[in-house]
């Protein structure tokens, strides 16, 4: 295990059955291990900034049919809402005041929010806030679609690959969605020119070692600019209601080697982290990610966006959110900074180490 450890800190790159290794591996003292070294890591490049997005969920209502996401068009029990341009543009200049300068507009696959609306939502955030940047974290569209939006001013894309093997992507999503098109909408992205991220939920119904290898390795050739990733959470309207939740044991070991692969990763410390322990997104900074995305949703519509059971902030207004992160990060020695946030590109990273 050491010997791992050691390679994976010194060339940030194992083989896939190594990978598989260090996942069956995990111990308390190989977990301490990998932290401290992910500490360092961001440290010299990030210092002790935490990064802060607004996420603003802009609408529940979805045609897909994930079978793990408490929105999935088949639960007819879901509350559906869409928030409207106003709205959406109330909720960022509110986060502007708070000191955000990233709008992250999340929702599901809504078929409302066409080209030619979603490119002018993103256009007129630009020009409110033209020193923020806007991610979209909208699911599969097309090139063209991702394009157009680009052009309109978006700067990054979250689309979780959910993950790397393609039987286990089968397992997860309806017939209807592929594993090649998720991947294609990654290259895609990165093509035109976002800033992308990608991720996975740890512990995922038949998620192995050798799954999560496979969600390494891509990690390591893909290099995204952000990786989310936080615990599967059952939720109560799914056939995977009855699933066991993944683990924050395994979730932190997983954020300090993606931090470890890819050191200038821009990683959240998730809010489905922080759902299954109270402390949880203290201990993914201490375990080496760098992001916190605080919710910035209008308080009526927040416990609607319900993608699992339990989930936290729902009751908060978004300045409550921001000052208990504030303190929160205080109290583990880090601090939130008004800032975009954007990635440290190698060369800047080589100079400040
Ligand atoms: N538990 C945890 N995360 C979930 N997501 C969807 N459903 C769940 C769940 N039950 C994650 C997916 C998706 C992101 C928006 O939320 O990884 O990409
Ligand atoms: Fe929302 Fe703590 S971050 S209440």
């Amino acid at each position: 295990m050491k010997e791992l450890v050691d390679k994976l800190s010194e060339k940030h790159s194992l083989s896939e059955s190594e990978y598989a290794a260090l996942i069956r591996g995990r111990a308390l003292d190989i977990t301490a291990e990998l932290a401290g070294l992910a500490v360092q890591t961001r440290r010299a490049i990030y210092g002790n900034d935490v990064f802060t997005r607004g996420l603003i969920e802009i609408s529940s209502i979805c045609k897909n049919n994930c079978l793990y996401c408490g929105i999935r068009k088949d639960n007819h029990n879901a509350n559906r809402y869409r928030l409207t341009e106003d709205d959406i543009l109330s909720c960022a200049a509110e986060g502007y005041r708070l000191g955000f300068r990233t709008f992250v507009l999340q929702g599901g696959d809504d078929p409302f929010f066409t080209d030619p609306v979603l490119c002018g939502i993103v256009y007129k955030l630009k020009e409110n806030h033209s020193d923020c940047a806007v991610t979209l974290s909208m699911g599969e569209r097309s090139r063209e679609s991702y394009k157009q939006l680009f052009d309109a001013g978006a700067d990054r894309y979250l689309l979780r690959h959910e993950t790397a093997d393609p039987e286990h992507y089968a397992r997860l999503h309806p017939k209807e969605m592929s594993f090649a098109n998720r991947m294609q909408c990654l290259y895609d992205l990165r093509d035109i020119g976002y800033q992308v991220g990608c991720g996975f939920m740890v512990g995922s119904p038949f998620q192995t070692p050798e799954t999560l290898a496979k969600d390494l390795k891509f990690i390591e050739e893909f290099k995204p600019d952000m990786c989310g990733i936080g615990p599967f959470i059952p939720h109560h309207d799914t056939a995977f209601r009855d699933m066991p939740a993944g683990t924050v044991e395994e979730t932190l070991y997983l954020l300090s080697i993606i931090r470890l692969i890819h050191p200038p990763v821009l990683l959240p410390a998730t809010t489905a982290l922080g759902t299954i322990d109270p402390n949880g997104r203290e201990k993914g900074i201490q375990a080496g990610a760098n992001v916190v995305m605080p919710n910035l949703s209008p308080v009526e519509v927040r416990g609607k966006y319900e993608l699992y059971d339990n989930k936290i902030c729902t009751g908060e207004e978004s300045a409550q959110c921001r000052q208990c992160l504030d303190t929160r990060m205080r109290a583990i020695g880090y601090r939130l900074v008004v800032d975009r946030g954007d990635i440290k590109r190698q060369t800047e990273v080589n100079s400040n180490v």
